[in-house]
């Protein structure tokens, strides 16, 4: 397993249309698993595999939510809001993923991305969709999605496409936004 380079904007190969996987092996698995680490030592809960340069429709998501069995755990002094409850890991994997039946209805969800940082803008998406992929076996599954899970593979989608979250704004929150990582960039 290794650690791969997350490429950010304005980098052109964000924008590759990301072709099917055909074979499920080994190399596979390996793309898999740097995801993996690549995503949990970037702090995200989603990425696709364009996001470390590779064209594949191959998607990585653990949501990282809070255990709700779990007491809060007291922020002490520092009292910055966060959810301090430990989290509970269920990692996905969603080889050649398709959305089907997304939702009338439309949700707004505050996103963020690995390839943008440190910007963050509310995107409408569909509430609910179901989602068809393989495993890296190569087995078919099904299942209905919602919440912030639907949102995610929606946006981890996207990627597949060559969409960022910040190309669904408005071309004046996308400029903004641009600018914002700009300024951050120069006063690093
Ligand atoms: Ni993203």
């Amino acid at each position: 397993m290794a650690i791969r380079e997350i490429l950010e904007v304005p980098d052109p190969r964000l924008k590759i249309i990301s072709k099917p996987v055909e074979r499920f092996d080994a190399e596979l698995k390996t793309l898999v698993a740097d995801m993996f680490e690549t995503m949990y030592d970037a702090h995200g809960i989603g990425l696709a595999a364009i996001q470390i340069g590779v064209p594949l429709r191959v998607l990585v998501i653990d949501l990282q939510e809070p255990d709700p069995e779990a007491a809060p755990e007291d922020c002490g002094d520092h009292g910055c809001g966060h959810d301090h409850r430990p989290v509970i890991n269920n990692p996905r994997v969603f080889v050649n993923p398709e959305i089907i039946d997304p939702a009338a209805e439309l949700g707004s969800y505050q996103e963020g991305c690995l390839s943008v940082p440190d910007i963050y803008a509310d995107v409408d998406r569909p509430k609910a969709c179901r989602v068809r992929w393989h495993d890296v076996e190569g087995n078919l599954h099904e299942e209905a999605l919602e919440g912030l899970f639907a949102v995610c593979i929606q946006h981890e989608m996207d990627h597949l496409d060559g969409i960022l979250f910040i190309d669904r704004l408005s071309r004046l929150k996308r400029n903004m936004a641009l600018k914002k990582l700009d300024k951050a960039r120069k006063a690093a």
